[in-house]
C-alpha cells in the first residue's frame, strides 16, 4: 500500500478552514434576510378563556330581582319574550326555549328537568341535563381545558367550566381571526 503523501492532511485542514470561514461569514447565503411581520395582536397569545364567566346573575348591572321580584312567572313563550331581553338572540339548535335552562319562579337560578334550582355557580349540571356526554368527557378531562397540577399536594388539576368558553345562548362558535404563520426565510420560500 503506498502511503497517504503528506500535502493530503495539509489540503484537509485547509479546505476544513476555508469553509469554516465561508460558513461563519455567510458567504453563499447572503439574502434577503427573514420576513418583517408585523408584532402579534394580543388577543393572539392571550391564555384566557373567550368568555368572561360572571360571578352573579346580573342584566344590565342590575340584579335580576329588581325587575322579576313581583312579576307573575312567565308562562314562558318563547315568542314573547318582555321588552327587555328582546337583543337576546338565542343560536341553541332545538333548545329554544328560555325556561329550558331559566328558572321559572327564580330567574337568579337555572332548573333542572324536576325544577329544582340550579346555581350559577354549578351550571355545568345545567348544560348536562342535555349534553350528557360532553359532560361525562369533560368530567374525565377530555373536554374542556385542564390547567393546574397532576400533584394533588400543589393544588390539583383545575377546570374551566362550560360557559367560559360557550356562550349558552349562542354555544356555537363565532369564526376566530387566526394567528397570522410564523416567520419564513424567504429564501427557503423561494426553492420550495
Ligand atoms: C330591567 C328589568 C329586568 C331585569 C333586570 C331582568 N329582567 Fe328578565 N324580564 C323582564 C321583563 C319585563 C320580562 C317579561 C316578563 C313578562 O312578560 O311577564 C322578562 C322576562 C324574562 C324571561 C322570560 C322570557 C320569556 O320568553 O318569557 C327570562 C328567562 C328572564 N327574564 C330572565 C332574566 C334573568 C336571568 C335576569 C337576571 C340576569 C333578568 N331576566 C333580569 C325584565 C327584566
Ligand atoms: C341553554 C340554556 C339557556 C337558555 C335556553 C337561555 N339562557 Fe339565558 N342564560 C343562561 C346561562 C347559563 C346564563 C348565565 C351565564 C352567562 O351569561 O354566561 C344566562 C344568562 C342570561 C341573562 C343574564 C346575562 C345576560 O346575558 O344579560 C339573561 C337576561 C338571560 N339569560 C335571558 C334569557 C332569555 C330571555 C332566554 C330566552 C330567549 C334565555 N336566557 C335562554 C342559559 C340559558
Ligand atoms: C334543554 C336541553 C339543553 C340544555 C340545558 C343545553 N343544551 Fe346545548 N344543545 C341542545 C340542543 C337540542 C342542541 C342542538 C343539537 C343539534 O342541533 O344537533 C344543542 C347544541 C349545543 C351545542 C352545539 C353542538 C353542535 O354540535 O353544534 C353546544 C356547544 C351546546 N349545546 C352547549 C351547551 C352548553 C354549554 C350548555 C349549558 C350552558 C347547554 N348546551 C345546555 C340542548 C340543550
Ligand atoms: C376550554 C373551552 C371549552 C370548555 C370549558 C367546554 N367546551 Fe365544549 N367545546 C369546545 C370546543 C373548542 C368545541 C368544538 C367546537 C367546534 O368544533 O366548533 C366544543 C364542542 C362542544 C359540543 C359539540 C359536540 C362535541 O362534543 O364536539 C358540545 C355539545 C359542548 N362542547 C358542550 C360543552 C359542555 C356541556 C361543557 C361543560 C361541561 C363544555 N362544552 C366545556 C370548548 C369547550
Amino acid at each position: 500500500m503506498t502511503p497517504v503523501p503528506r500535502w493530503v492532511g495539509g489540503a484537509c485542514v485547509g479546505t476544513f478552514l476555508v469553509l469554516a470561514g465561508v460558513f461563519a461569514v455567510d458567504l453563499i447565503g447572503k439574502g434577503p434576510g427573514l420576513d418583517e411581520l408585523p408584532p402579534l395582536k394580543p388577543e393572539h397569545y392571550d391564555p384566557a378563556t373567550v368568555r368572561k364567566v360572571p360571578s352573579a346573575m346580573m342584566f344590565d348591572g342590575a340584579p335580576c330581582s329588581s325587575c322579576h321580584e313581583g312579576l307573575e312567572p312567565n308562562t314562558g313563550n318563547p315568542k314573547e319574550r318582555g321588552v327587555f331581553h328582546e337583543a337576546k338572540k338565542l343560536q341553541h339548535g332545538r333548545n329554544q326555549h328560555c325556561f329550558n335552562c331559566h328558572h321559572r319562579a327564580d330567574p337568579t337560578h337555572f332548573a333542572d328537568f324536576d325544577g329544582a334550582p340550579i346555581k350559577l355557580a354549578d351550571v355545568q349540571l345545567l348544560c348536562a341535563k342535555c349534553h350528557g356526554t360532553t359532560f361525562r368527557d369533560w368530567k374525565n378531562g377530555s373536554h374542556g381545558r385542564r390547567t393546574g397540577h397532576w400533584d394533588l399536594a400543589k393544588g390539583g388539576p383545575r377546570t374551566t367550566v362550560c360557559i367560559a368558553c360557550h356562550d349558552p345562548h349562542w354555544p356555537v362558535f363565532k369564526a376566530i381571526e387566526a394567528a397570522p404563520g410564523p416567520h419564513v426565510n424567504p429564501r427557503a420560500r423561494e426553492r420550495s
